[in-house]
């Protein structure tokens, strides 16, 4: 593993760190650097860099940022490594991965966001432990944008192949009372967890890891990545959100469309109309950008 920042000490610290544990746990070995050439050859290239908010700074100021950052970042990967799967995940997720498919000189396919995947594996980690089943054995999908707006597709939720409504629901709540906790304590998830630890880490580690080795052995497992919705959808051409995909060698192999019932519809609209407005609002003009009919971006969420 290349590790790039283009502070070479913070590439360093991060992957000494990870290099001590390679003894223990004879995990791959990790190569600082701040030169992009290093990554030639790359099979996968995952980009977390990210400018994070100042003090006194508007979402739109760090959105217009991070926009410059994305061009930055791929136009220097298409030069060192532009047959490598591009993996964003850096925040807005949605809103930067549509920019870098703009600016891209690679196929599509080489690239995609990391999407509601945390969200999904959220959503099932809360809905197993409301049920008492495994995480692992509940099926459920979280599209749309990363964050508030995002949509449980409930019509297709199932705990070991039998759909959510002919489960017996817990004790003392109603099927619909379990469903809206389990949804608001997902969307709520990564701010909680950043108020109590600054920042978050280990989920969406996780879910990298897997998008990579997805990749790498070929694994064609299927995951809500950002990538642009499918025709069938009906959303505006170009909306890139959370939908799943299967993803394998070359990236995104193929993506599937959910039989969504008109609920899952019209909230999966909406949440692509509140990105529309975030990825306009990101590239706007700078004099536009800052007039009062521009409608705010969400949070970008953790
Ligand atoms: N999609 C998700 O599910 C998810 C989850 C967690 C975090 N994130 C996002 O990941 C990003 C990184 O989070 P973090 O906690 O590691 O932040 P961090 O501030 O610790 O790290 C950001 C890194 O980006 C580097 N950087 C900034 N501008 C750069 C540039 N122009 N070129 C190269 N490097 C640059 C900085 O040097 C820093 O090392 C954030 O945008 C965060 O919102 C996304």
């Amino acid at each position: 593993v290349v590790l790039y920042d283009r502070t070479l000490a913070r590439a360093e610290g991060e992957a000494w760190d990870v290099d001590d544990t390679t003894p223990l746990l004879q995990e791959a070995d990790v190569r600082p650097t701040d030169d992009y050439a290093e990554l030639a050859g790359a099979a996968v290239v995952v980009v977390t860099a990210g400018a994070t908010q100042r003090l006194g700074e508007s979402r739109l100021d760090l959105l217009g940022r991070n926009a410059g950052l994305v061009r930055e970042v791929l136009g220097q990967l298409d030069s060192a490594a532009p047959e490598a799967v591009v993996l964003l995940v850096s925040n807005p997720v949605y809103v930067l991965t549509r920019l870098a498919l703009e600016v891209t000189s690679r196929p599509a396919h080489l690239v995609f966001g990391s999407g509601t995947l945390l969200d999904t594996a959220r959503l099932r980690y809360q809905l197993g432990t409301a049920f008492g089943a495994a995480p692992q054995d509940v099926q459920v999908h979280v599209i749309g944008e990363h964050g508030d707006s995002e949509v449980a597709v409930w019509s297709g939720a199932t705990i070991g192949g039998v759909p959510l409504a002919a489960l017996p629901a817990p004790p003392g709540m109603t099927l619909g009372a379990v469903k809206d906790a389990c949804l608001e304590t997902t969307r709520r998830r990564g701010p909680a967890i950043a108020e109590r630890k600054g920042y978050t880490s280990y989920g969406v580690a996780a879910a990298v890891a897997r998008l990579v080795g997805s990749v790498l052995q070929d694994e064609q497992r299927i995951f809500t990545v950002s990538v642009p919705a499918a025709p069938a959808y009906g959303l505006p051409k170009g909306a890139v959100c959370g939908l799943p995909c299967v993803v394998g060698q070359g990236g995104i192999q193929r993506q599937l469309v959910l039989p969504l019932d008109s609920t899952e519809r019209g909230l999966l609209a909406r949440s692509a109309a509140i990105l529309e407005d975030a990825y306009a609002a990101a590239t706007a003009p700078p004099a536009a950008s800052t007039a009062p009919s521009v409608v705010p971006p969400p949070a970008s969420t953790r």
